[in-house]
């Protein structure tokens, strides 16, 4: 739902609050020259490399790069989105939060999503009920207490039973006065034939599903025979959405953001066992693959994430599949390998939840061992091509780390696999880092941005060498963030040329600011930008010294000029011998020298 927010009511927020009390609230903060300095509340860490700048009313970690204004700090630390961080802050300064029923259908959705909150809620309690004291309730129960759910669990997860019978929700929830068309719509009804209703859940264990603020937003059903399908889970509505929301997230999360680290299982009963076994940061995904949202709202609240899917074919190659999405968004991910084909339940239901957290959970596997494993299953290693094959995927995973300690640590592993010099396995491996970097043209690839190398504390360390053009894009930003005048001669000369995605956003979002006849204000312009990355990289830039000086404007434009046209001159000249019309290649080539020749005297002339 994407509703907008008046923009006073963004404005009276950022001036009502003092961004050092908001996040004081959170974190121990001193001060230090102009800024304040604290442990990060977003990642860990032991030295403070999270502060708080109260002139431009920002924060900024320079270990995690989360930062933002103070509705970007909340919404980081409470979890909520934009909106729910707006309206809280707005309730909490007595702002008036009435722009939101703004339109008839907003009441409308309003009043529609209150209603399946409460039916949800009630709805629950009438399946705990019946799978608790009738008759009905009672061959559940036994199947539930068969699977290990003692009462404790039961009332934590809020089991409970559909009966078998044919509309007994729907005459309730009709003599309740809800609506039924809406109550269809939310999966708990459907509607036959003759207009009747009749229940949707029937003869199910029932699972509620709650969003991450505790308020039941869906049910999955388990039938105990062998019923298809096995699970039927709510259909997506207003308030479920399951490519975001994740099961137990909302009972998971301080153990989540207290030990910075998820376990992320398949299923619900998965969830629930691992938690008797003492594991209370396990979420799941519901019956869909893991998704970018879901990375990043585990990313969100922790560093580090062990897999821990079923053992059979399906769950490891699920498995797989999520490593790199977790670690694109920045995660560090561990893979627990549960053998035999079991999944997390059945391990423990066999073996017990303190064999199941000391071998598995704490036995987990490097993602990029576990890849290994992964891949080595496909080749026959007796073989002496499927041997050569094997390791030559194995040290093309291996080149693709960025540590070169961890590098040689896993070629020393597989080198000691085989009978050949670990020379020659660390030659191999080097040849394809080389490939690899090739492929990474700095300036091409919108992931490498000037500054997002994770690092604990200390900036200095492990920066890469940025080049000069995304350097000078990064400065001219900064540069636009502080002077109105800097960002119109930029959008005159340069517009959208930046090589870099995130700063021709940024640059776009600037000029767009600009227009509307803002002043500069770093706090107000990330308002505007509603995406974490773009938020980031603002406040990010933000933080870097700015003294106006043209001549340097000028110099850092050409710059970034001159980067295109020498990119496009290589791409020419080694492409020559291959275009059809050698005559208009070289003509091509000579305008392009051209071009450069009068930029680079331009900046000479600086
Ligand atoms: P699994 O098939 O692994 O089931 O599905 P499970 O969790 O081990 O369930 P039990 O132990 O047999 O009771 C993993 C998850 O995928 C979704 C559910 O969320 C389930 O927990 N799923 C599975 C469905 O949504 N529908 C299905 O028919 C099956
Ligand atoms: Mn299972």
């Amino acid at each position: 739902m994407s509703r907008r927010i008046p923009d006073a009511v963004i404005e009276g927020i950022l001036k009502h609050y003092d961004i050092v009390d908001v996040v004081g609230r959170y974190v121990h903060l001193s001060k230090q020259g102009h800024y304040m300095k604290g442990l990060c509340p977003f990642h860990s860490e032991k030295s403070p490399s999270f502060t708080v700048t109260p002139e431009k009313q920002i924060y900024h970690c320079f270990g995690c790069h989360a930062g933002g204004n103070v509705i970007h700090f909340i919404m980081g630390v409470e979890t909520l989105s934009f909106t729910e961080a707006v309206r809280q802050l707005a309730e909490e300064a007595s702002i008036p939060v009435d722009w939101e029923p703004v339109s008839e259908q907003q009441t409308e959705q309003q009043r529609e999503a209150k209603s399946l909150y409460e039916a949800y809620e009630f709805s629950a309690k009438f399946y705990n009920y019946i799978l608790l004291n009738t008759e009905q309730g009672k061959t559940a129960l036994d199947y539930l207490r068969s699977r290990g759910m003692n009462d404790r669990l039961i009332e934590a997860f809020q089991l409970g039973y559909s009966p078998n019978m044919r509309n007994k929700l729907a005459e309730i929830l009709e003599k309740r006065g809800y609506d039924l068309i809406l109550m269809e719509r939310g999966g708990l009804l459907s509607r036959r034939d003759d207009g009747s209703y009749a229940d949707k859940f029937r003869d199910r264990v029932m699972f509620p599903i709650h969003d991450q603020k505790g308020r039941i937003i869906a049910f999955g059903g388990r039938a105990m025979g062998d019923i298809q399908p096995k699970y039927m889970n709510s259909p997506e509505t207003m308030l479920f959405n399951k490519s975001r929301n994740m099961y137990n997230f909302h009972q998971a999360r301080a153990a989540i953001r207290k030990t910075r680290s998820v376990v992320l299982l398949e299923g619900y009963v998965d969830v629930i066992k691992t938690w008797e076994a003492g594991i209370v940061n396990g979420v799941a995904s519901m019956g869909t693959a893991l998704t970018r949202e879901h990375a990043s709202l585990l990313r969100r609240n922790a560093e580090q994430a062990i897999i821990c899917y079923d053992g059979d074919n399906a769950g490891q190659s699920a498995a797989y599949k999520s490593i790199d999405l977790l670690e694109k968004e920045g995660m560090h991910v561990k893979v627990a390998y549960i053998p035999g084909g079991q999944d997390p339940d059945e391990y423990i239901s066999q073996y017990g939840g303190e064999r199941f957290r000391r071998e598995i959970i704490e036995g987990a596997y490097t993602s990029l061992k576990f890849k290994l494993l992964y891949i080595r299953r496909h080749y026959n290693l007796q073989d002496v091509d499927g041997k050569f094959r094997y390791i030559e995927a194995a040290l093309k995973l291996v080149a693709e780390l960025e540590s070169p300690v961890e590098r040689e640590h896993y070629v020393k592993e597989l080198a000691s696999e085989f009978p050949y010099a670990s020379d020659n396995f660390m030659q191999q491996l080097n040849g394809y880092r080389q490939d690899l970097l090739k492929k990474r043209q700095p300036g091409d690839n919108p992931d490498i941005s000037w500054n997002n190398v994770i690092n604990n504390g200390n900036p200095k360390e492990k920066i890469k060498a940025v080049p000069a053009h995304l350097k000078a894009e990064a400065a001219l930003i900064a540069a636009m963030l502080h002077d109105r005048e800097a960002a119109e001669q930029v959008q005159d000369q340069l517009g959208e040329q930046f090589s870099s995605e995130l700063h021709a956003a940024l640059a776009a979002y600037l000029y767009a600011y600009y227009a509307q006849g803002f002043d500069p204000d770093v706090s107000r312009f990330v308002a505007t930008l509603q995406d974490e990355r773009l938020e980031q990289a603002a406040t990010s830039l933000s933080m870097e010294d700015y003294t106006p000086v043209l001549s340097a404007l000028e110099h850092y434009i050409l710059t970034v000029k001159l980067y295109p046209q020498l990119k496009q001159l290589k791409h020419l000249e080694a492409e020559a011998g291959r275009i059809a019309d050698p005559l208009e290649a070289a003509r091509r080539i000579q305008e392009i020298r051209k071009e450069i020749q009068a930029l680079e005297k331009q900046l000479k002339s600086l």
